[in-house]
């Protein structure tokens, strides 16, 4: 397994292109599925997870062309995706255990073959992350739910029916769902308490485009008047706000000033406000986000992580990094997920200062200095908190595990070199 090095104590200065969404692109695939014509995905980032989720697709069917493209003079990628005919409705075990994202496929199967075999994803690093929201949904719109031997076998006469929905609690995964179930469901479909993070703003522009008839987006409230049939359609991914918003804590952390080109500052309010509340500047620019630190000093501040347009759980493991070097102390409440604080213990491994209260909260007291260590984390944003804080310690980190940084961190050595990091990526091959 491949790792990273990092010589602390560089401070990072110059921009950083951020790439297209991953929890936008994951779903975006997964709605191809309901045509049978071209949907072309643009700004695609180069990600393990959208390697896996191609493989998925390819499983059930679909044919993938990739091609090189540039956004702003960047490389990414183009991926056309085309399912003229389903050759399978079953997405097995070995792909799901790779990436829960793979849920994805229940709401288009089930609205355009009327069955679905899905394997369970089970609990993961950082919580149990059922899917009962997902499927108590399918149901209200007419499914036949079974679940048995680890799988759920997903059944509808006919079509889905519309129906009025209302989610328990906030769910990305079970909004993007019912959403694309409803598309090609007969009836109109009401959505009370949807999730509202922009990645779902993406996949209903996506959906209307390919002639869906979806109101209600950025709002919790969603109306889907179903349709026979979609159609094909082309499609940029939105930046990703989560990358944006790590390499914002890069520059704080190491007291340097990064421009993060195409990042948008509406869909980072909440950590962008909490950033200059610890006392970095931050301004929005004509290219995306200006994150600058130089000779200020980091204050501690509280942070509750909560459904957008609150404070991201998918950037809490990165601020926790920045709040050990703070001066003062700031609390860290997590209200998403009940198990997503394992970066902690390594933290103090590298001399953080943190107390955990229970499975919600912790408290962060600021210290001097963290110092360079081995360390490794069991899910992706608490791996990069942990390069963060390798590149604010003193002397050398190396950072295990780094299969979860490739889920979704395209490139994160180049782009933190280009910013003047010492990092390296040490391959397999090359360890002793
Ligand atoms: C998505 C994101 C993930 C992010 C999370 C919260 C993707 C691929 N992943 O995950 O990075 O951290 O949103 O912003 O986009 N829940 C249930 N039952 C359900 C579904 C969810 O109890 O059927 C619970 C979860 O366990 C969790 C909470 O609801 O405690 C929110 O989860 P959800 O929004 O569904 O997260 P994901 O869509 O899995």
């Amino acid at each position: 397994m491949d790792k990273i090095k990092i010589r602390g104590g560089k401070q990072l200065n110059g921009e950083i292109f951020i790439s297209g969404a991953k929890n936008a692109a994951l779903p975006l695939i997964c709605a191809s599925l309901l045509t049978d014509e071209t949907v072309t995905l643009t700004n695609m980032p180069i990600l393990s997870d959208i390697k896996s989720m191609n493989l998925l697709l390819e499983q059930l069917g679909t044919k993938i062309d990739a091609f090189d493209d540039f956004v702003d003079g960047h490389p990414t990628k183009t991926y056309s995706y085309r399912t003229q005919e389903l050759t399978s409705i079953a997405a097995p075990y070995d792909y799901v255990r790779k990436m829960r994202a793979s849920y994805y496929v229940l709401g288009p199967l089930l609205a355009r073959a009327g069955k679905v075999e899905l394997s369970l994803p089970g609990g993961c690093a950082i919580g149990t992350r059922p899917m009962d929201i997902h499927l108590a949904a399918m149901e209200e719109m007419g499914a036949k739910i079974d679940i048995r031997n680890g799988y759920v076998y997903g059944e509808v006469e006919g079509r889905l029916k519309g129906a009025h929905i209302v989610f328990r609690n906030v769910s990305v995964g079970a909004t993007c769902n019912v959403l694309m179930a409803a598309v090609l469901a007969d009836g109109i479909t009401v959505l009370e308490n949807a999730a509202k993070e922009p990645e779902i703003g993406d996949l209903i522009n996506l959906l209307n485009d390919m002639g869906a008839k979806i109101s209600g987006i950025g709002t919790s409230i969603l109306t889907i008047e179903g349709v026979e049939k979609l159609h094909g359609a082309r499609h940029k991914v939105i930046p990703d706000r989560i990358e944006a918003g790590s390499y914002a804590v890069a520059a704080a952390i190491t007291g340097g000033k990064i421009e993060l080109i195409n990042a948008q500052p509406n869909t980072l309010k909440t950590p962008m406000q909490i950033l200059q509340k610890m006392g970095v500047d931050v301004s929005p620019t004509e290219r995306g986000i200006l994150v600058d630190a130089s000779n200020k000093k980091i204050i501690g501040e509280d942070i509750i992580t909560e459904p957008f347009p609150g404070f991201p759980t998918d950037l809490q493991a990165q601020f926790m990094s920045l709040l050990t070097v703070a001066e003062g102390a700031g609390m860290v409440t997590e209200t998403i997920f009940e198990n997503r604080f394992m970066h902690v213990p390594e933290l103090m491994r590298m001399g953080a200062n943190i107390n955990v209260h229970g499975h919600a909260s912790a408290i962060v007291r600021g210290v001097k200095k963290l110092s360079g260590a081995p360390v490794m984390a069991t899910d992706l944003r608490a791996s990069f908190a942990l390069v963060l804080a390798g590149l604010a310690a003193e002397g050398e980190t190396i950072v295990n595990r780094v299969y979860h940084l490739d889920r979704g961190y395209e490139k994160l050595e180049d782009k933190l070199r280009g910013v003047g990091a010492d990092i390296e990526r040490i391959k397999e091959a090359e360890e002793e």
